[in-house]
């Protein structure tokens, strides 16, 4: 058995609870993880909020994607990006349907090696975010020289890009509220203060241009303003505009209509994490541990967006 949160109905944080649910054994090319940490992200709250269906056949609903844990049974054949896997091995998973738990199974494919210079928490949180952010750089073409624009570049994503954009010779101006300005600069970029004046102010940090812009915050600002300063659209990108990304001809990435998953790049990206990690060139802010039983904390202090670093639920 292992216990997993489950949204009981859709809703706010009060749907959640935690229950008791077999676990099997591994099948052929799948594993079984003992969980240490599991990322919580923005995905989470809206799968059961109703905001992208509300069948009630599909509840209740298991949550999370990505986690972190040690292999505690293997399958047969089961092979991760990284060769094959053992009992015993620290590992870290993404995608893992139903992460939010004690124990999971998922396929071997899934995991790939846990840098030792991780904790568990900034293991468990590490993924999706970083995934989502090389994606996101890969799309805009980022590259040595560059100046590039982060929207929400003191956010989960947002603090992956910095570190990425700067690791591949970028020059990083990042956009924070008063209280995230502190968390850009310590990362290595150059805050500037959402808001109106947004456009004024990153051309006077950068008055010969902004090449290119990653939005990770979806307001009409960020995609105004990345139109105003990149002159060229295909080094727009968006996760989070998908009302105005498709009818302005800029790069919309992720799961939602029209959006480009990006399955390849994603998946290929986690073994480039974890080098990045050992390399020293890429660290993972967690903000908030929280047992499983205080997942609706969780989420509800997730769901203001200020959470600067990664809420982690601790099994
Ligand atoms: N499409 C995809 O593949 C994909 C993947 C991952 C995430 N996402 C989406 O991307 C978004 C960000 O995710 P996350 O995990 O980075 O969230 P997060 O950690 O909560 O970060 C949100 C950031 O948004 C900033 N922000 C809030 N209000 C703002 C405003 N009015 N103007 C400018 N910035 C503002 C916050 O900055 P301050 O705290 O400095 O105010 C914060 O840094 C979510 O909507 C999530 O669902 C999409």
């Amino acid at each position: 058995m292992s216990r997993v949160v489950l949204a009981t109905a859709f809703g706010g944080p009060e749907v959640l609870s935690v229950a008791d649910q077999p676990v099997g054994d591994p099948g052929p090319g799948e594993v079984l993880v003992d969980v240490r940490a599991a990322g919580v992200n923005p995905i989470d709250w809206k799968t059961y909020s109703g905001a992208m269906g509300a069948d009630p056949g599909r509840l209740p609903l298991r949550l999370g994607s990505e986690a972190a844990g040690v292999v505690a049974a293997v399958g047969e054949g089961a092979e991760g990006p990284a060769g094959p896997l053992a009992v015993g091995n620290e590992v870290i998973g993404f995608r893992v349907p139903g992460a939010y738990a004690e124990r999971v199974v998922a396929p071997a494919t899934a995991f790939v090696p846990k840098p030792p210079q991780l904790s568990w928490e900034e293991a468990g949180g590490l993924m999706l975010t970083g995934v989502t952010a090389v994606h996101a750089l890969t799309a805009a073409s980022v590259r040595t020289g560059d100046v590039v624009l982060v929207h929400g570049a003191a956010g989960g994503v947002g603090s992956m890009l910095v570190q990425l954009a700067l690791a591949r010779g970028a020059r990083v101006i990042g956009t924070a509220g008063p209280d995230g300005a502190d968390v850009v600069r310590r990362f290595g970029a150059e805050p500037v203060a959402y808001g109106d004046g947004l456009a004024d102010r990153v051309r006077a940090l950068a008055p010969d241009g902004v090449d290119a812009a990653v939005d990770t915050v979806g307001t009409d600002e960020a995609v105004d303003v990345s139109l105003e300063l990149v002159a060229d659209r295909a080094r727009i990108a968006t996760i989070a505009a998908f009302g105005r990304a498709l009818s302005e001809g800029i790069a919309l990435l992720g799961n939602g209509p029209g959006a480009d998953p990006g399955t390849g790049v994603r998946a290929a990206a986690r073994l480039e994490l974890t080098r990045a990690v050992a390399d020293g060139q890429l660290t993972v802010v967690v903000a908030g541990s929280f047992p499983l039983q205080d997942v609706a904390s969780a989420h509800r202090q997730g769901m203001q967006g200020h959470s600067h670093g990664k809420l982690v639920l601790v099994p």
